[in-house]
Parts: structure tokens; C-alpha cells; sequence
């Protein structure tokens, strides 16, 4: 069909189709014009869209991020030739074993040849190895240049993460934003080259930054700061821990990286830059919030809330997570988090306010308009 429809003339392919084809052809085309419609429209929704999908993976070889995928390619070249010298060493022992087994009663009685200064087999021990030493060596050198001192485009996003026990602040300082524990950062492409450049502090102990498929760890070390950066190739919600023994909750300092396409960046940093409405419905949370001195820990953007001992809260209930991912971020649970923050996190530094019951539900309904 498809043959003779090329080869004949525009007349001729009319006269040839019979009339039924032609009227498929013509349903098939507007399907398609239809299907090509909807994948574009799809394609620009999802170009601001934020994608829900949980990137979890906590190993280094499932990398989706340009630094990950330069520690995943050296880590495959290292195990490469470690397999090579496991083979070689195990075959020839193996070989030993069988080949030099005890053969019967005579061979107790016999002692084996004794051999010294072997030329050939003292070269074969010692330049092999000093081969592979100075080739992983090399290799390594260069892949910590890469990733230590990278040519990041001039336009690369800035991140500044502190550690605290037991939750991240989280700074942009490009563009007066602060947040805690959910770090959003552009989508990279792999022809147009999207970086964020990550300064990582400590305002107390040494922790450790660890987004297996974004970058390797690093430590956030009191008066002292560390670089790191990520360019990530797919959306999502990609999930890491502190790795560093930071104390009781050490294990409940969750990090959430939400890479969005860049247009949702921008878009959310927007959201973040406002400041939260003046809702007269929740004046009295709010009053409530001042009064029982939240806001010495705390900062509320707009309010006279200036703590910085704990999370920035001016966006808290946008957030997906609280007490740094211990647990999601609904009524239910913020709820339990106000009444006594040591139920959801045993040992966090946020103490049990000891707050009334209408004191309780007014903050409560304060805290979840703060989108
Ligand atoms: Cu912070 Cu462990």
C-alpha cells in the first residue's frame, strides 16, 4: 500500500485509494495531529510541573546527577581491576592448591625443591602491582580535580546548607531566601549545562551531606566551609541522611533535594520570597506564637518571630516534611509535634512548650497557612 502510494502521482494516488483507506487515513492523521497536541501540551505542563516521583536509591551506582556519574565511572574502573587481581590471585591459588595437593604417604617423607631469588617471580610481584597503584592514583587525582574544582558555568545556582542538630538551614543567597531541610534546585540538561554550587557550614557538630545519586558526602564542619555541587538529569524528590554521628537524632536528619524543572525553580522561589499574607483569622495563632516565644527560636518572615536556634518557618506549610523529614507534614502531625517534639523526635532540641489547648489549636491553624 505504501508502495503505491509513493510511486503513483498525486491523481494517481487519489484514483488508487479506494475510498474507505482514504477515510482511515484521514481518521489516522487527525489522531495524530490530536496525539502530537497532547504530547506537547503534556511536555509544557511538565516543563513547570513539580514531579512527585522518590528518587531513594542510597547507593553511589544508580547516579543521576554529572558529579555522582564521575564517582560512579571511577568507582566501575577500581572495581574492574580489583575483580582482575581477585581472578588472578584466586586462580593461582587455586591452581597451588590442586596442583601441590598431599599425594599419598611419600610425600610426607619428601621436602619440596627450596628456591631463592627467583628473578622473574620477584619482578612479577612487585612492578604489577606498582603499575596498577600509580594508574588508580592517577585516575583518582584526576577525578577529585573534577569534582573539587569544577568549571561550573557562570550562571550556576548558589546553595548555602548549615548543619544543625538535628535539621538543615537552607539559604539562597542570590535571592534572600531561607528555608530548612527540603533543598530545591533546577533540573541540569545534559546539552544546557543547569549546576548549583552547595556551600556546606556547621552551626555545631560535624555532620555529613550524603544525596547518594546527586554527589558524594561531605562533611559540614564547624568554622570551616566545604564546597560541593550537583547537576541533576532527572526531576523528583531525591532522598539522603546525615552521615556524620551527630547525636540522638542523628539518624532522623533527613534531607529532601527537590529538583524541579527550572521554571518551577523560579517559579518556587518567587513563593518563597513573598511574605506570608496578613490573615486576620489566624491573629490570635499568631499572637499566640509571639506570646509563648516561638519566635526566639524561630523566624517568621513579616512577624516579629527573629530566632534563628531553629527552622526558618516563613513558608512552613509548603514544606512536604517536619522535624527534617521525620515524618509528613499534616494536621495530625504537627498537631502531636506541638503538644511535645519529643514523641515524633526523642531527643531533638526543640523542647514541650507545655501549650493550653486554645493556645495549641491557634498556633496549629497559624503554622498551616503559611503556605
Ligand atoms: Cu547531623 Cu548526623
Amino acid at each position: 500500500m505504501e508502495m503505491n502510494w509513493n510511486c503513483g502521482s498525486r491523481h494517481e494516488h487519489e484514483r488508487q485509494t479506494p475510498v474507505r483507506f482514504r477515510r482511515f487515513s484521514l481518521i489516522q492523521r487527525n489522531r495524530s495531529i490530536l496525539g502530537v497536541a497532547a504530547l506537547t501540551l503534556l511536555t509544557l505542563a511538565n516543563a513547570s510541573a513539580q514531579d512527585s516521583t522518590i528518587r531513594a536509591v542510597q547507593n553511589i551506582f544508580d547516579p543521576l546527577s554529572a558529579p555522582a556519574e564521575i564517582v560512579y565511572r571511577v568507582s566501575l574502573l577500581v572495581l574492574a581491576i580489583c575483580a582482575g587481581i581477585f581472578l588472578v590471585v584466586g586462580g593461582l591459588l587455586t591452581y597451588a592448591i590442586i596442583r601441590y595437593r598431599r599425594k599419598g604417604a611419600a610425600d610426607d617423607r619428601e621436602e619440596p625443591p627450596q628456591v631463592y631469588g627467583a628473578a622473574a617471580i620477584e619482578l612479577a610481584w612487585t612492578v604489577p602491582p606498582i603499575l596498577i597503584v600509580v594508574v588508580l592514583v592517577l585516575v583518582t587525582a584526576r577525578t577529585i580535580g573534577e569534582i573539587q574544582k569544577p568549571k561550573l558555568p557562570n550562571d550556576a545556582e548558589q546553595v548555602r546548607i548549615i548543619g544543625h542538630r538535628f535539621w538543615w538551614e537552607v539559604r539562597y543567597p542570590k535571592y534572600d531566601v531561607v528555608t530548612a531541610n527540603e533543598i530545591h534546585v533546577p533540573l541540569s540538561d545534559r546539552s544546557k549545562r543547569i549546576a548549583t554550587e552547595i556551600v556546606l557550614e556547621s552551626a555545631d557538630v560535624i555532620h555529613g551531606f550524603w544525596v547518594p545519586q546527586l554527589n558524594g558526602k561531605t562533611m559540614l564542619v564547624p568554622n570551616y566551609r566545604n564546597t560541593m555541587w550537583v547537576e541533576p538529569y532527572k526531576t523528583g524528590i531525591y532522598l539522603g541522611n546525615c552521615t556524620v554521628l551527630c547525636g540522638a537524632q542523628h539518624a532522623n536528619m533527613l534531607i529532601r533535594v527537590i529538583v524541579d524543572p527550572p521554571k518551577r525553580f523560579q517559579q518556587w522561589l518567587n513563593e518563597q520570597k513573598a511574605t506570608p499574607g496578613n490573615d486576620q483569622a489566624v491573629e490570635e495563632g499568631k499572637r499566640q506564637f509571639i506570646a509563648n516565644s516561638c519566635g526566639a527560636c524561630h523566624e517568621i518572615g513579616g512577624t516579629n518571630a527573629k530566632g534563628v536556634f531553629g527552622p526558618n518557618l516563613t513558608h512552613f506549610a509548603s514544606r512536604q516534611t517536619l522535624g527534617s523529614g521525620v515524618a509528613e507534614n499534616n494536621e495530625a502531625n504537627l498537631r502531636s509535634w506541638l503538644q511535645d517534639p519529643q514523641v515524633l523526635k526523642p531527643g531533638c532540641l526543640m523542647p514541650n512548650m507545655k501549650l493550653g489547648d486554645k493556645q495549641l489549636e491557634s498556633i496549629l491553624t497559624y503554622l498551616r497557612t503559611l503556605k
